[in-house]
């Protein structure tokens, strides 16, 4: 058994299928899975097999160690593909860093031609909210900012032609989605735009909400989705006729001369190294093929909604407490009218309670749109048990009680 944390014997009445976290602690409760999921041990597994079984470079080499590493990487991309429901003859996968990388990737290389305008919304990570602010003075166009419903949707009328539109699929604040994406994506086709997914949040609980979906990118962060530390493109072939690579190196031409190069993407087997300049991180790509395996076996028979609507129906009720969520979601944001929020994270960590307290790489919306307080966010992984929740009341009880 993969499981064997001491309370799963005695406290918890419907114990989580496919858990890889034998080395988690009791004491440990960890609930800050939308910044990193903890890794299950075949995540681990399978980077240490590629550290000594095979450990070389992709795509470059002739040698054996090295046709491995080309095999199990091009898995984890149609693995990623698959997941996505991305057919291979209309998208691709590459490798980046993370979301933030991926998306700056993508935007900072559009060429101008076509695009009157750049949208995104009020409860967009950071990421977003800047790479867009960064393209709109790049190419001189005005910038809108929807308002995000109450249940996630945007209004699409306020889309306006020929826009490039950025939107995450889920939020990193209280787990709202974009449960209108496909109405949206249509919208933005229809009046002649770009429309980028940020899927960071999406692709450990909600990536059915994003397979299939018409996108011309979206992109990811593996490590918000039990792999290793890396981010992921999946990117719409045509999409690369409105770019202008300028970030250029190593893994990504056949030939140079003096003033003038071609670049392997020109050729379909290679079209992913547009957006893979220089060596990949081979171990992580290998691990993130690993993570979605156990992902799709993890995720069939999870309770992880029922946690988090004890979660929400024990804040909701708390005296001074205000929960941010429309809906249960395995991401959850309070503050209470007392006690602030790093003062409660603290007092929760020292009773090994790991939560996240501030304004989550949210500000615009947080801290200038609702005027907030620094807030406490819990979100779950598919590591936590019931015995966490339990835990997590009876302090919450004594601390704020
Ligand atoms: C919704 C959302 N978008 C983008 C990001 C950026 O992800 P990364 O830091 O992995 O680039 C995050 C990170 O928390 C996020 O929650």
């Amino acid at each position: 058994m993969l499981f064997h944390r001491e309370e799963e014997k005695t406290t918890d009445a419907v114990p989580t299928k496919g858990t890889g976290f034998d080395y988690l602690s009791a004491n440990d409760i960890y609930f800050d899975s939308a910044c990193q999921s903890l890794r299950p041990r075949e995540v681990m597994t399978a980077m240490s097999d590629y550290y000594t079984k095979y450990n070389s470079c992709g795509e470059r080499v002739k040698y054996k160690w090295g046709l491995e590493v080309d095999k199990h990487v091009d898995e984890t991309r149609e693995e990623l593909l698959k997941l996505l429901k991305c057919s291979p003859k209309k998208y691709f996968a590459s490798f980046t860093q993370n979301t933030t990388y991926g998306l700056n990737l993508i935007l900072s290389q559009l060429k101008p031609d076509g695009i009157e305008h750049v949208v995104t919304s009020d409860i967009e990570h950071n990421s977003v909210f800047l790479s867009t602010l960064s393209l709109a003075k790049r190419l001189n166009v005005p910038r809108t900012v929807l308002t995000r419903n109450d249940d996630g949707s945007v209004n699409t009328d306020e889309i306006p032609a020929n826009s490039v539109v950025v939107l995450n699929a889920v939020s990193n604040i209280d787990g709202r989605q974009l449960k209108d994406i496909n109405n949206v994506a249509g919208a933005v086709h229809r009046s002649g735009g770009i429309f980028i997914i940020d899927a960071a949040q999406a692709m450990a609980y909600y990536h059915s909400l994003v397979a299939g979906v018409d996108f011309d990118a979206l992109c990811l962060s593996s490590h918000k989705m039990y792999g290793p530390s890396l981010g992921a493109m999946v990117v719409k072939k045509s999409l690369l006729d409105r770019m202008s690579l300028t970030f250029l190196g190593g893994g990504m031409v056949d030939d140079v001369q003096k003033d003038s190069y071609i670049l392997s993407a020109k050729n379909e087997e290679h079209i992913h190294t547009a957006l893979e300049p220089g060596l990949q991180p081979y171990a992580e790509i290998i691990g993130l093929g690993a993570a979605i395996k156990w992902m799709k076996k993890a995720e069939k028979d999870n309770h992880i909604l029922d946690y988090s609507g004890q979660l929400i129906d024990f804040l909701r009720n708390g005296e001074g407490f205000h929960v941010l969520n429309h809906e249960n979601t395995t991401t959850i944001a309070f503050y209470n009218d007392k006690f602030d929020a790093h003062l409660l994270a603290e007092a929760l960590s020292d009773a090994g309670i790991m939560t996240r307290s501030g304004h989550f790489c949210a500000h615009y919306y947080l801290a200038h749109v609702k005027k907030y307080p620094p807030l406490v966010r819990l979100s779950l992984g598919l590591h936590n048990r019931q015995s966490d929740i339990n835990k997590f009341i009876e302090v919450m009880e004594k601390v704020a009680g």
